[in-house]
C-alpha cells in the first residue's frame, strides 16, 4: 500500500486525489506545512508508505519557491517520495520545478483518470528506485508519406490533440519535417525553443532538461516545434533525432512525429523507435503507386515498426479512384479512409485541430476513432465511452 500527502486549499482537488486512487491520503493546508522532511512525511498515518507528495501551487496555495525548497528536502531525505506540483502554469515552473528535485507538474483541472496514472507512474517509479527515464517506454506515432501535400501534418497534429484529450500531461508531438515544418503553426503556437534549439544546447543532456524546453499548447499536448528557418535544419541530425526519441518516450506515453515527404534522414532515424507507422495517402495514382514503393521499401530494408496503418486522406472519389482502388493495389487493407472536408483546412488556418475546434465533425470521429488504436485505457475510460465505434 502506499500513502499520498496532498497540500491544497481546494477541497475539489482533494476530492479528485482521492477518487484518483491515493490508497492512503493526508490533506493538509499550506499553512501546516512543516519545516522539515521528516517532520512532514510524520504528520501521515502511515509514514512508511509515503510515496507521493503532491503540492498544490496554484494561487493561495503553498508559495512557488517554498513547493520548491520543500521539493528538494524531501529527495534528498527520502529518495522512494515523488513530488508533484500542481499547478496550471507548468511550462513557465517546470525549469526551477524539475532542477529543484520536483517529479512531475500535473494541472489540477486534470481527469481523474489521469491524475490516477500519474500518481501510479509516481508511486511505481519511487517504489522501484528507478526514475521514469531509467524505466518507461512510452508508444511512438510515426505519421509519414513519401509525397507531399497529403494530409501528413494534418493527421499527426489531429492524433496528437486526440491523445492528449486521454494524456494531457503525457503527450507530446515532435515536428521533424526539419526544413519546412509547420506543425507550430497549425497548433497556433509561438515556440521560445524549437527543435534546432533543443540539439544544439544542453535539450539532450537528460530528460529533465528537455522537458523544459518543449512548447505547451493550451490542451496540455507538449510539442517540439520545427526550426525557425530551413537553413537551421542540418543541426537535425539522425543521432540527434534518436537521442531526442530515447528520452522523450521514455517520459511520455504518446510521442507523436510529424514527418516529411519522403524518406529523409530523420525520418528513417525515428523508425527505429516507431511503435506505429502511419503511412498516409491522398486518393489518386501518384500518391498509391508512391506508397506501395514505400512499403516494398520498408520490407527490403526491414524496417518494421511493430504496427503500420494505412490512412487514405481525400478519399471522396473524384479522382475516378475508391479505398477499395488502394486495398488491391498495396494487397492491404486500408485502416482509415477520411473524406475532403473545406473544414479541414479552415482548422488548420484558424490553428485548432479537427478534434479540438469540431469534436463531432465526422473528419474527427474518423480521427478519434482511428486513434483509440494507441490508446489503450482500460475499458469504461472516457476513451472507451466516447470512441467507441469508430475504429474501422
Ligand atoms: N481531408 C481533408 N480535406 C480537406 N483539406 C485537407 C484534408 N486533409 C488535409 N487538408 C488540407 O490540405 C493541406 C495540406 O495538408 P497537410 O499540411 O496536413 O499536408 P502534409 O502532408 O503535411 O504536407 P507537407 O508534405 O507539405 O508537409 C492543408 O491545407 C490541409 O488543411
Ligand atoms: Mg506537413
Amino acid at each position: 500500500m502506499s500513502a499520498t500527502i496532498l497540500v491544497t486549499t481546494s477541497t475539489e482537488t482533494a476530492r479528485k486525489v482521492r477518487l484518483a486512487g491515493g490508497d492512503e491520503l493526508t490533506v493538509l493546508q499550506p499553512q501546516q506545512l512543516p519545516a522539515t522532511a521528516p517532520q512532514l512525511v510524520a504528520m501521515a498515518p502511515q509514514p512508511d508508505a509515503v510515496r507521493a507528495v503532491l503540492l498544490d501551487v496554484r494561487q493561495g496555495g503553498v508559495d512557488e519557491g517554498q513547493a520548491v525548497e520543500v521539493a528538494g528536502r524531501i529527495t534528498s531525505v527520502y529518495p522512494t517520495i515523488s513530488v508533484l506540483l500542481l499547478t496550471d502554469d507548468a511550462e513557465r515552473l517546470a525549469l526551477p520545478a524539475l532542477r529543484g528535485g520536483v517529479r512531475d507538474l500535473a494541472d489540477p483541472e486534470l481527469s481523474v483518470e489521469e491524475l490516477r496514472l500519474l500518481l501510479r507512474r509516481a508511486v511505481e517509479s519511487s517504489a522501484s528506485g528507478l526514475t521514469e527515464s531509467e524505466g518507461f517506454t512510452g508508444r511512438v506515432v510515426t505519421v509519414a508519406s513519401p509525397k507531399g501535400g497529403v494530409g501528413k501534418t494534418t493527421l499527426a497534429t489531429n492524433i496528437a490533440a486526440a491523445l492528449a484529450e486521454q494524456a494531457p500531461q503525457g503527450t507530446v508531438l515532435v515536428d521533424l519535417d526539419v526544413q519546412f515544418g509547420d506543425v507550430a503553426s497549425a497548433l497556433d503556437l509561438q515556440p521560445t525553443y524549437t527543435l534546432g534549439d533543443i540539439v544544439v544546447g544542453p535539450g539532450l543532456s537528460d530528460a529533465m532538461t528537455l522537458k523544459s524546453l518543449l512548447t505547451r499548447h493550451g490542451s496540455g499536448l507538449q510539442v517540439v516545434c520545427g526550426v525557425h528557418s530551413p537553413a537551421e535544419a542540418d543541426v537535425v541530425t539522425p543521432a540527434a533525432v534518436d537521442t531526442l526519441l530515447r528520452l522523450l518516450k521514455q517520459e511520455f506515453r504518446y510521442v507523436v512525429l510529424d514527418t516529411a515527404p519522403g524518406m529523409s534522414e530523420q525520418t528513417l532515424a525515428a523508425i527505429d523507435h516507431t511503435t506505429d507507422l502511419v503511412l498516409i495517402t491522398s486518393l489518386d495514382v501518384p500518391g498509391v503507386r508512391g506508397l506501395k514503393k514505400e512499403l516494398e521499401v520498408l520490407d527490403e530494408l526491414d524496417l518494421s515498426p511493430s504496427t503500420r496503418h494505412v490512412v487514405v486522406n481525400f478519399a471522396d472519389g473524384d479522382a475516378g479512384l475508391t479505398v477499395r482502388d488502394v486495398t488491391t493495389a498495396i494487397g492491404r487493407k486500408v485502416d482509415l479512409a477520411l473524406p475532403r472536408s473545406p473544414k479541414v483546412p479552415r482548422s488548420t488556418n484558424q490553428g485548432r485541430p479537427m478534434v479540438s475546434a469540431l469534436p463531432k465533425d465526422k473528419v474527427s470521429r474518423a480521427i478519434t476513432g482511428f486513434v483509440g488504436r494507441f490508446a489503450h485505457l482500460s475499458s469504461g475510460s472516457r476513451w472507451n465511452g466516447r470512441h467507441r465505434g469508430a475504429v474501422r
